[in-house]
C-alpha cells in the first residue's frame, strides 16, 4: 500500500505499488477528471500536480508518489474559482473539454511560477494535445489567467461543480482515508 496526500487529504491505496498513479485516481479514488488520453505519455491529458509541478500521471508509479502532494483538477479550486478555470471559460477555449483538465494543470502549474507568459512560453509549458484544435484560444486564456493571477483583471467564478469529489469517493473500497476503521 502506498500513501499520499490528494487534495490536502491523507489517502492509502491498498493496491500494486506498480500501478500507475491515474489508475489509483480515476478507478480508486474516483477522481475523474484526470482523463486517460494516451496512457505512454504523449497527450498530457492525464497531467497532475506532484509537489506543485505538472507530470504525467500516467507514467508515475504509485511508489514514485509515495509520500508526495498530489492536486487533481478536483483539488484545483473547489469552487472552479482558479484563474485559469475562470480564464479558459471565459474565453471559450474549451469544446469537447476532454483535454481541458490537463491543460488547466500544466497551465496553473505555468502561472504559477510565471503569470505573465509569452505565447512561446505557453506553447512550450503547455504541449498538450486537443483533439478539437482551441489552441488560439489556449494561448488567450492562459494570459487572461495570469492577468488575473497578477490581479490586473477579474473574471467571475464559474458555476460550483454538481459532485463533491469526496462525496464520489466515499463508496469505494481501494481508497482508505487514514484513520479510517476497516
Ligand atoms: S494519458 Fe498520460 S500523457 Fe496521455
Ligand atoms: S477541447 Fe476537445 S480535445 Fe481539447
Amino acid at each position: 500500500m502506498t500513501q499520499m496526500t490528494v487534495n490536502d487529504r491523507p489517502v492509502r491505496f491498498d493496491m500494486d505499488a506498480q500501478t500507475p498513479l491515474l489508475w489509483a485516481l480515476r478507478d480508486a479514488a474516483n477522481l475523474t477528471g484526470t482523463k486517460y488520453g494516451c496512457g505512454v505519455g504523449d497527450c498530457g491529458a492525464c497531467l497532475v500536480l506532484i509537489d506543485g509541478e505538472a507530470l504525467r500521471s500516467c507514467l508515475v508509479t504509485l511508489a514514485e508518489a509515495e509520500g508526495r502532494f498530489i492536486t487533481t483538477i478536483e483539488g484545483l479550486a473547489r469552487d472552479r474559482s482558479h484563474p485559469v478555470q475562470q480564464a479558459l471559460v471565459a474565453e471559450q477555449a474549451i469544446q469537447c473539454g476532454f483535454c481541458t483538465p490537463g491543460i488547466a494543470i500544466a497551465a496553473a502549474a505555468l502561472i504559477a511560477r510565471n503569470p505573465d507568459p509569452s505565447e512561446a512560453d505557453i506553447k512550450q509549458a503547455v504541449p498538450n494535445l486537443c483533439r478539437c484544435g482551441v489552441y488560439p484560444r489556449l494561448v488567450r486564456a492562459i494570459q487572461r489567467a495570469g492577468r488575473v493571477a497578477r490581479r490586473r483583471e477579474t473574471i467571475s467564478a464559474a458555476p460550483a461543480p454538481g459532485i463533491d469529489p469526496a462525496d464520489a469517493a466515499q463508496a469505494v473500497p481501494a481508497l482508505r482515508m487514514l484513520g479510517e476503521e476497516e
